[in-house]
C-alpha cells in the first residue's frame, strides 16, 4: 500500500466544522441524561479539532457505576444481570448484586498488581462471566482494556498487546470447544513470552486442565480476586478517558487498534440498545450471541445492556453442542424476549433445518436482530418464520467496530414497513447518506458510497498510537466533505430508504468477521513454500463470503505435483495458525501466474470470478492479457 501523503494534508486542511444549529445536539443531551454524571457536562460536542471528537467533555462520570452500583443502588440488586450457561451444561444466575461484588473484588486485585489509570490491560478469556467483570473492573479504574477474540493466534495477541503495550494479561487455563477442552494459556504463554510490557498474568481456571506456570509473573485468578474486599468506590473519570481499545481488520497486514472513550460510547450504547431492540428494563430477557471479543460483544453483552439494566443470557459455547438446537433450548430454557445474532448462524440454522427450531417453544421472542453482514432476504424471511412465528421484527443493524454502537436499523414500533434485506434508515441523532465518487449523493434507485456526514457520540476518537492512519483511513476520501467514509458500498431504493451492499476495500467478510486480503496474503508468503500470494473474498452460501487464496509456489513445491494436496494443507493450518482459525482459507489454488495491472496492481476483480466460478470479466488493463488463461487451464476451467 501507497502513503497519499498529498491527500493527507489536504484532509488535514479541509475538514469543516459543522453547521452549528442541529437539533442532534438536544438529542443526544437528552440520551446522555439517563447516565448518572459525577459531573455534568455543558457542552455536548466539541468538533473544533475535527476529525477528532470530544462528547460532554467537561462532565465526569464511571462506566461501571453505570453498570452496576446505580442499579443496586436503585432497588435492584436482586435481578439477574446475567444467565450464564457453559458449554458443559453448568449454570450460573449473576444477579445486580452479585456483578457489583464481583467487580469491585477484580478491581481491587488489579489495584493490588500495582496497575494505574491509564495502564492497558489484554483479555483473551473464554466466554465466561470473569470476561464481564475483567471488562468492568478495568472500566471501573479507567485502565483501557483490549478484548483479544479468543481465536485469535499467538501472534497475533502478541502484536496486539506490544502495540498496546498492556501491562497485564487476563486469560484462562483453556476453554471448552465443540464438548472438548482446548487449551489457552499454551497460547497466551507463547505469545507473552515476547512482549516485555506484561508484568502479570491473570488465570481464571475454567477447564482445570494442567498448565505451565511461571513464578512470580503468573497468578490464579481464584488466589488473588476471590481473596479481595467485595466493596470498591469508584472514582470519575474524564467523558473523554479512553475505555478501551479494539483491533479489527483494515486493508494493509497490520490490524488498527480502535479507540473508544467513555461518556459518548456508553450514551450511544445505552440508547440504541434500548431503541433498536426496544428493550424495557425488568420485563425482556435480552441475549446477543456474539462473542466479548468482537466489538458487538463490547456494545450489545456488556456495556449497553448493563447500562439499561438489561437480563442477559451469557453462553460459552458452540451453537451445535451438543445438538443443533441448543440455542433453542436455551431460549425457551430462560424465555429469550429479545435475540441478537448473525446471519451466518441463520442460514447455518437454515441447512440445519426448520423441524429443529420447531421442536422447541419460542413464543417468548419479541424482537430479533441482526449484525454482520447484509442478511439475505431469503435469511430474513427464514429467520421471522421460524425463530419468529412471523410475529416478531427483524431489525437489521448496519455499524462497525469504528462506530461503536448500532447506526442504521429499521427501529421496531415506529411503524416503518418492513423491508427484508435493508437497514433502511439512520436512528434518531444519526446521518448517512449514499454518496458518489465525488462526495455529492447519489438519487433514489441510485448506489455509491456509504459516509456518517455527521459526527456521533460513541465514535472512534482515532487509531492507537496512529493518527495518521486515523485521518488516512476514514477522512481522506471525502476530506473536502468532512464525511467519514464508512468503507462500505450502499443503495438508497425508491422510497429513499438504505441497502448495504458489502466492502468497497481489500476486506472481507466471513461469518460476519473482518480480514483483510493483506493479512492473510502476507501470512501466506511467510511460508517457505509460497513466493506469491493473492486473496480474495467470494460468495459463499453460509459465511457470506469465503477466503479464496491464489498461490505461486516456489522451488520444488511448485513442480511437485504428487505433493500439492500436502502443500495446500499446510498452508490452510499456517494460516489458521498464524492469524486464528477464523482467517483459514476455504480454498487454496496454485497457479504458475497472477493477474496484474501494467503497474504492478494485482487484479482481485478477475480472480473474484475465477473463486465464483463465473465468466472472467474485462482483462484488457492486464500486463499480460492471456495470464487468465493460463490460470483457467491450470485449473481446469473453461480456457
Ligand atoms: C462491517 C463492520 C458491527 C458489528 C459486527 C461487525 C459489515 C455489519 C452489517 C449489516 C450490512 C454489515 C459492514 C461493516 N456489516 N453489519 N447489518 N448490513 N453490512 O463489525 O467487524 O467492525 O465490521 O461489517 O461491511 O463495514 P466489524
Amino acid at each position: 500500500m501507497t502513503r497519499r501523503t498529498d491527500r493527507h494534508t489536504a484532509a488535514e486542511d479541509q475538514i469543516p466544522a459543522p453547521a452549528p444549529a442541529d437539533d442532534r445536539g438536544g438529542f443526544w443531551a437528552e440520551q446522555a441524561a439517563r447516565l448518572h454524571w459525577d459531573t455534568p457536562w455543558t457542552r455536548v460536542l466539541d468538533w473544533s479539532d475535527a476529525p477528532f471528537a470530544k462528547w460532554f467533555a467537561d462532565g465526569r462520570l464511571n462506566v461501571a457505576y453505570n453498570c452496576v452500583d446505580r442499579h443496586v443502588e436503585a432497588g435492584h440488586g436482586d435481578q439477574v444481570a446475567f444467565h450464564w450457561e457453559g458449554e458443559p451444561g453448568d449454570t450460573r444466575n449473576i444477579t445486580y448484586a452479585d456483578l457489583q461484588r464481583e467487580v469491585s473484588r477484580t478491581a481491587n486485585a488489579l489495584l493490588s498488581l500495582g496497575l494505574a489509570t491509564g495502564d492497558r490491560v489484554a483479555i483473551q478469556l473464554p466466554m465466561i462471566p470473569e470476561a464481564v467483570f475483567a471488562m468492568l473492573a478495568c472500566a471501573r479504574l479507567g485502565l483501557p482494556h483490549s478484548v483479544v477474540f479468543g481465536g485469535f493466534s499467538p501472534a497475533a495477541l502478541q502484536s496486539r498487546i506490544e502495540d498496546a503495550e498492556a501491562k497485564l494479561l487476563i486469560t484462562a487455563d483453556g476453554q471448552y470447544r465443540r464438548g472438548q477442552a482446548v487449551a489457552m494459556k499454551d497460547g497466551t504463554d507463547e505469545a507473552v513470552a515476547h512482549t516485555p510490557s506484561i508484568e502479570h498474568v491473570l488465570v481464571v481456571r475454567r477447564t482445570g486442565s494442567a498448565v505451565a506456570w511461571t513464578e512470580g509473573r503468573d497468578l490464579w485468578w481464584h488466589d488473588l480476586v476471590d481473596a479481595q474486599a467485595d466493596t470498591h468506590t469508584p472514582e470519575a473519570f474524564d467523558a473523554e478517558h479512553p475505555l478501551f481499545i479494539l483491533y479489527t481488520s483494515g486493508t494493509t497486514g497490520k490490524p488498527k487498534g480502535i479507540l473508544h472513550t467513555s461518556g459518548g460510547y456508553l450514551t450511544q450504547a445505552a440508547y440504541s440498545h434500548r431503541a433498536a431492540f426496544d428493550h424495557r428494563a425488568g420485563q425482556d430477557v435480552y441475549w446477543c450471541t456474539a462473542d466479548i471479543g468482537w466489538i458487538t460483544g463490547h456494545s450489545y453483552i456488556v456495556y449497553g445492556p448493563l447500562a439499561n439494566r438489561a437480563t442477559s443470557v451469557m453462553y460459552e459455547g458452540t451453537p451445535n453442542t451438543p445438538h443443533e438446537g441448543r440455542h433453542f433450548e436455551i431460549i425457551q430454557k430462560y424465555g429469550v424476549s429479545i435475540y441478537y445474532t448473525a446471519p451466518t448462524l441463520i442460514r447455518t440454522f437454515m441447512k440445519w433445518g426448520e423441524d429443529i427450531p420447531a421442536r422447541y417453544d419460542l413464543s417468548s421472542l419479541r424482537v430479533l436482530g441482526s449484525v454482520g453482514e447484509p442478511i439475505n432476504p431469503q435469511a430474513w424471511l427464514w429467520y421471522r418464520e421460524h425463530l419468529g412465528g412471523n410475529r416478531t421484527p427483524v431489525v437489521d443493524t448496519w455499524w462497525q467496530t469504528e462506530t461503536g454502537a448500532i447506526m442504521i436499523a429499521p427501529l421496531p414500533g415506529t411503524g416503518l414497513a418492513p423491508k427484508p434485506g435493508s437497514a433502511q434508515t439512520p436512528l434518531p441523532g444519526i446521518s448517512a447518506k449514499v454518496v458518489d465518487d465525488q462526495g455529492v449523493e447519489v438519487g433514489k434507485g441510485e448506489s455509491g458510497y456509504l459516509v456518517l456526514d455527521r459526527p456521533w457520540p460513541a465514535m472512534l476518537r482515532g487509531v492507537w498510537g496512529d493518527t495518521e492512519r486515523y485521518r488516512e483511513t476514514y477522512w481522506s476520501r471525502f476530506a473536502q466533505q468532512g464525511y467519514y467514509f464508512a468503507g462500505d458500498g450502499a443503495r438508497y431504493d425508491e422510497d429513499g430508504d438504505i441497502w448495504l451492499l458489502g466492502r468497497v476495500d481489500d476486506v472481507m467478510n466471513v461469518s460476519g468477521h473482518r480480514i483483510s486480503t493483506a493479512e492473510v496474503e502476507s501470512a501466506l508468503v511467510s511460508h517457505p513454500s509460497v513466493a506469491e500470494a493473492a486473496v480474495v473474498g467470494a460468495t459463499d452460501a453460509t459465511t457470506g463470503q469465503a477466503i479464496v487464496a491464489f498461490v505461486i509456489l516456489r522451488g520444488s513445491a511448485a513442480d511437485g505435483s504428487a505433493e500439492a494436496a500436502d502443500t495446500i494443507t499446510a498452508l490452510r493450518n499456517h494460516v489458521a495458525q498464524e492469524i486464528g482459525p477464523i482467517a483459514k482459507p476455504r480454498q487454496v489454488m496454485v497457479v504458475p501466474e497472477l493477474p496484474k495491472t501494467r503497474s504492478g496492481k494485482i487484479m482481485r476483480r478477475l480472480l473474484r470470478d475465477v473463486a465464483e466460478q463465473r465468466e472472467i470479466g474485462d482483462v484488457t488493463t492486464l500486463a499480460d492479457a492471456s495470464v487468465m488463461s493460463l490460470i483457467n487451464n491450470g485449473l481446469g476451467g473453461p480456457a
